[in-house]
Order: C-alpha cells, then sequence, then structure tokens
C-alpha cells in the first residue's frame, strides 16, 4: 500500500462497539441482551439502505430511534429502557486499543477522517465523551450529501475535500458491505475483523484484513 495520503475511518462498529449501549444494559436486559444488539444494528443499517433507495431520508438518530422501538418490540423489553438505551448510544465506547491506535498515526504524516452515517453532532459527542478531540483533521458526515452509505457520494467527500486520488486513501471499516462500498469506488479499503466473520461477495476482496487497529501500524 504506497503513496497514502489520507487515512479515514468508519465509525459506528469500527472505532466504537456498537454492541456497547446494550452491554452496559446486561442487567436489565437478560442473556437476550447480545441476540437484541445485533437485531438493533441490523434494522438500524437496513433502514439507511432502504431510505436511500426510496428517497426518504431521515438522519441517522432518527434512524437509530426508529430501529430501536422495532427492537425493543421484538425482544420485548419494556419501553421504559429506552431513553436510557438512546443515552447510552451517544456515548458509545472505542474498542480498547483505538486511543492509543489513534495517537501514534497522528504523529505520522496523513489526514486522518472519520467517514460516517452518523450526523456531525453524534459524531462529535462521541469524539468528545472518548477524549478524541484534536485527532482528527476532518469528521465527514454523510448529512453533507443527504444519502447514506455505500453511496459513491459519501466516499467522494474526502477526496474532494483533499484534492487527491482514491487511491489515495486507506479506508478502514468493520462492516464488510462498507469495506466493499469504499472498495469499489476506488479506495483501499481494509478490513478490520474483529470476529472472524466471512466477507461479502460484493466484488470487491480487500487489500488486507486486520484483526484489529493495532495491525493498521505494520501497514502504514
Ligand atoms: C458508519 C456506520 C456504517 O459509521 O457504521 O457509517
Amino acid at each position: 500500500m504506497k503513496n497514502i495520503k489520507a487515512i479515514i475511518f468508519d465509525a459506528y462498529g469500527t472505532l466504537f462497539d456498537v454492541n456497547s449501549a446494550a452491554e452496559k444494559c446486561k442487567d436489565k436486559i437478560g442473556d437476550k441482551w447480545e441476540g437484541f444488539a445485533n437485531y438493533w444494528r441490523t434494522t438500524q443499517l437496513e433502514y439507511t439502505w432502504l431510505r436511500s433507495l426510496m428517497n426518504r431520508h431521515k438522519d441517522f438518530w432518527q434512524v437509530t430511534e426508529e430501529s430501536l422501538d422495532k427492537s425493543m418490540k421484538a425482544f420485548d423489553i419494556n419501553n421504559s429502557m429506552k431513553n436510557e438505551l438512546l443515552n447510552l448510544y451517544k456515548v458509545l465506547s472505542p474498542f480498547k486499543e483505538v486511543p492509543e491506535v489513534l495517537k501514534n498515526l497522528k504523529e505520522k504524516n496523513y489526514k486522518l477522517g472519520i467517514l460516517s452515517n452518523g450526523t456531525p453532532v453524534l459524531l462529535n459527542e462521541l469524539i468528545e465523551s472518548n477524549n478524541l478531540k484534536n485527532i482528527f483533521d476532518d469528521v465527514f458526515s454523510i448529512e453533507e450529501v443527504g444519502i447514506y452509505k455505500p453511496s459513491s457520494k459519501v466516499y467522494d467527500m474526502p477526496i474532494k475535500k483533499y484534492n487527491i486520488q482514491k487511491n489515495e486513501v486507506a479506508f478502514l471499516s468493520a462492516n464488510t458491505w462498507d469495506v466493499s462500498g469504499g472498495g469499489n469506488y476506488g479506495y483501499n479499503s481494509i478490513w478490520v475483523n474483529r470476529n472472524n466473520n466471512i466477507f461479502d461477495n460484493l466484488d470487491y476482496k480487500p487489500s488486507s484484513e486486520i484483526n484489529n487497529l493495532k495491525q493498521l501500524l505494520d501497514i502504514v
């Protein structure tokens, strides 16, 4: 991987653990917390894709709440938990290696950015609550283009901002479909495969596969 000028990270699931909200409530939710967290995440993503295809955009916070409503019904979770889960979603924990890796990269000569479905307000709150201020050169939110990943309009944003070539971007995501989206667009997409999952058949195989973000330091 040569000539990389910008390292761009997906946020939810890659830097921040989307299951951590439900996990923090596992005493109240019980053993089903993990199934519930996965269902919520899957529904949330389905809603982003469906809304983009239907041309009926709502921002990521609305989509997150509406997918939570369905998931709580599906898992028979009392509605009194809703606000607690939503508040925890605003302050999701990072994966444990993330702060150190980002601080290390900051000392190198790359543009560092986040490229995410999240709204600017949500993303800035996540960055602040996890003490990651002053790390990123830019936080690119899909709200700027009004359509969700994997639209090429989303992946275009850093290219336009930095005036660089697509293959000068190293894009990191734990979401296989996002790796394919960025890769088909022209990025060097790197798959953060924390859970030994199987990759998608969507015309792209990742430039690299790593188990956690620490291994990125060996590549760039
Ligand atoms: C994001 C979702 C895809 O942060 O995780 O864009």
